[in-house]
């Protein structure tokens, strides 16, 4: 793919964005925050395959999938008023709906298209792939970590403010109590990602984006989550409870290992 054919990728995602304007201006600070989210992965994106080495000509096919990964998302909140897939449909599905009905992608090259398609379809499940082409593979993998870092970035503005004012459209309306569900605690006690189904409350939703760190792909999403102090902030905003302080120590033992290379390997080029 060139920059022509990501100039006009870009063009049709702005139109698409404006032709889903909100009425509301609550309405549409959600839907400003996706537009700015998709940008920022393209950044992310971007700079994560040059850490990787990426030739240059494999930059304009990762900035649409970053593009396009979330682009269901406008449809999401206009037929449904919610980002929760539980409570709508998964977002990824509709992303690629959207680029089917409109025949978005129909001047990509197929191996291509077919790689971008991957990458968007596994973007929000639990796990990264594990096996299959390794172009398809490297490209949800790069789409997965550099999505999870900007909403790192997203939620650590988002709770600074939550004082102020709660958005159940961030939140996915789960109610702010104190519990932590035992499922939730015992996912990150296992080292694995946290199941979408078990949460209950705010402070699991907190923690399911913990749990991100036992499915991080690349020693650079590691560093970056450190560096940018994440692990701190989120904790920062959870009760200072032992239960708590056990669960950090879990997920930061794992990021610390992942970058002294004590872990299992990461499977990594970064
Ligand atoms: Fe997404």
């Amino acid at each position: 793919m060139d920059a022509t054919q990501l100039g006009a990728f870009e063009a049709w995602f702005n139109a698409h964005a404006r032709s889903h304007a909100c009425q509301d201006p609550a309405g549409q600070a959600n839907l400003d925050l996706k537009t700015l989210h998709t940008l920022k992965v393209m950044e992310e994106i971007t700079a994560l395959a040059k850490v990787l080495g990426l030739p240059e000509s494999e930059i304009p096919l990762a900035k649409a999938a970053a593009l396009f990964h979330d682009v269901g998302r406008y449809t999401q909140y206009t037929r449904y008023r919610t980002f929760s897939d539980l409570k709508s449909q998964n977002h990824a599905r509709l992303s690629l709906n959207v680029l089917a009905r409109e025949h978005v992608l129909k001047g990509m090259e197929r191996e291509e298209k077919s790689v971008l398609v991957y990458a968007i379809a596994w973007h929000n499940r639990p796990f990264s792939p594990k096996k299959g082409n390794p172009r398809k593979l490297l490209f949800a993998k790069m789409l997965r970590d550099a999505d999870k870092l900007d909403i790192y970035r997203v939620v650590s503005v988002y709770y600074r403010e939550t004082g102020k004012k709660r958005n159940g459209a961030v939140e996915h309306g789960l109610p702010d109590l104190p519990a932590i569900s035992p499922e939730v605690e015992a996912d990150i006690l296992a080292r694995r990602p946290v199941q979408v189904r078990n949460m209950r409350t705010l402070n699991d939703f907190k923690l399911f984006q913990v749990g991100w760190v036992f499915d991080v792909n690349f020693r650079h999403t590691f560093s970056a989550i450190l560096k940018r102090g994440y692990l701190d902030m989120l904790q920062s905003v959870l009760p200072d409870t032992r239960q708590v302080e056990t669960i950090f120590e879990a997920a930061r033992k794992h990021v610390d290992g992942q970058l002294a290379g004590t872990n299992r390997k990461p499977e990594s080029r970064g």
